[in-house]
């Protein structure tokens, strides 16, 4: 019996630790896993909606670690994450995505001799201003299997001296997520509960300490983000750090007040992708967002200048604008002239499977 013990502890990890722990699950006599939470998203709308939404299991152990500095975070985490290795050692730790609780638990389990196993690694931004680039960095080098979503992310590997033995493209988890929801998404009421149409809004996320923890540049995004709504509805389910930083910055009422901008609570899975697919465009600084919206076939504006994720770009519907008012507003009125996202490709082996790819590996490289 393989021990595995997999790690979530941020939104955009439900998601992908969701097809990993099914995938396991279809061979129950070789794998037995345990899935840790460890609490760095703690809020109903941000944490629990998920699990339900996504079928996950209740999680094994919850490390409760809740907010703080990265170094109060990523400490806890690790305190925490390394009693419960040293109480039960695993055969193997599974670790998703770039947040601090994937540094965390990738560099307490490899101090310990454990080895990692990392999904989505090799993708760079090549922006150390970023916390997720550090975070990414750094567990790749911890890492003993590293699967990627694409070439790029491979040969980014490659080229950091990885060794090919580690390196798997496996393709993207977190599609195999969405595919497998598309469906129940598609019939989901979130449009017709917000009184919208099919192509006739856009949504938007806003989230990263770059664009939203600066009061001067969250005001000129957020004056984007009225701009646009006079031209159509704006549906903005906020992040609980914009929230805080929105107020902080004394832009409340100036958004309550406006009709066809609609803000809304952090939202859970099925209603969001609901309204993402049937959006007419998307802006966002979200990572995760980038890809799903190449999927679907929905033109996205990456309020970033680089992205970790250029296939979005190179295949996809994405394009990256900046957080430079102007260089957004030129992005939106190009989409409405000339970008129905009909032109999008799929990126190779986006196609529901990587999870099964993964579990074939680490079935391969560890039974036995
Ligand atoms: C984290 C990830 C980021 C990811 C994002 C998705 C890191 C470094 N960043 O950023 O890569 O894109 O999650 O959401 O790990 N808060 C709540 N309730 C919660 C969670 C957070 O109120 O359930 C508030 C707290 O005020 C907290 C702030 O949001 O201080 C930021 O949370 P944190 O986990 O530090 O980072 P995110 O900005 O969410």
């Amino acid at each position: 019996m393989i021990r595995v013990t997999i790690v979530a502890g941020a939104r955009p990890n439900f998601m992908k630790v969701a097809p990993v722990i099914e995938a396991l699950d279809r061979h129950p006599g070789i794998f037995r896993h345990r899935l840790v939470h460890t609490g760095q998203h703690y809020d109903e709308a941000m944490s629990r909606s998920f699990f339900d939404a996504l079928g996950l299991p209740k999680p094994d152990v919850d490390l409760g670690i809740g907010s703080g500095s990265h170094a109060e975070q990523t400490g806890r985490v690790m305190m925490e994450f390394e009693k419960l290795l040293l109480e039960d050692r695993p055969d193997l730790v599974i670790v998703v995505g770039d947040v601090n609780s994937t540094l965390a638990c990738a560099l307490t389990a490899r101090k310990l001799g454990i080895p990692v196993a990392h999904v989505e690694a090799g993708l760079r931004s090549r922006d150390m201003e970023m916390p997720e680039e550090i975070n990414r960095l750094c567990t790749d080098v911890l890492c003993d299997y590293l699967f990627t979503t694409d070439e790029t992310a491979s040969e980014n590997l490659r080229r950091e001296g990885v060794d090919e033995s580690k390196i798997f493209f496996v393709g993207n988890v977190m599609i195999d997520t969405l595919l497998k929801h598309r469906e129940i998404a598609s019939r989901d009421d979130a449009l017709r509960k917000l009184d919208l149409s099919p192509k006739g809004y856009a949504a938007v996320t806003l989230h990263r300490p770059s664009n939203v923890d600066d009061p001067a540049r969250l005001r000129a995004l957020i004056g984007v983000v009225l701009e646009l709504a006079r031209t159509m509805p704006v549906v903005f389910p906020v992040h609980p750090r914009t929230r805080a930083r929105i107020e902080h910055a004394g832009l409340a009422e100036q958004l309550e007040s406006r009709g066809s901008l609609i803000l809304l609570e952090p939202m859970s899975y099925i209603p969001f992708l609901n309204l993402v697919m049937h959006a007419r465009m998307v802006l966002t600084d979200s990572g995760g967002l980038q890809e799903e919206t190449t999927v679907l076939g929905v033109p996205c504006l990456t309020i970033r200048d680089n992205t970790e994720r250029p296939i979005t770009c190179t295949q996809g519907t994405n394009r990256l604008v900046g957080n430079d008012p102007e260089k957004i507003k030129a992005g939106i009125d190009d989409i409405l002239l000339h970008d129905d996202g009909a032109e999008s490709m799929i990126p190779e082996k986006w196609d529901g499977s990587a999870a099964k790819r993964i579990v074939d590996v680490l079935m391969e490289r560890l039974s036995g």
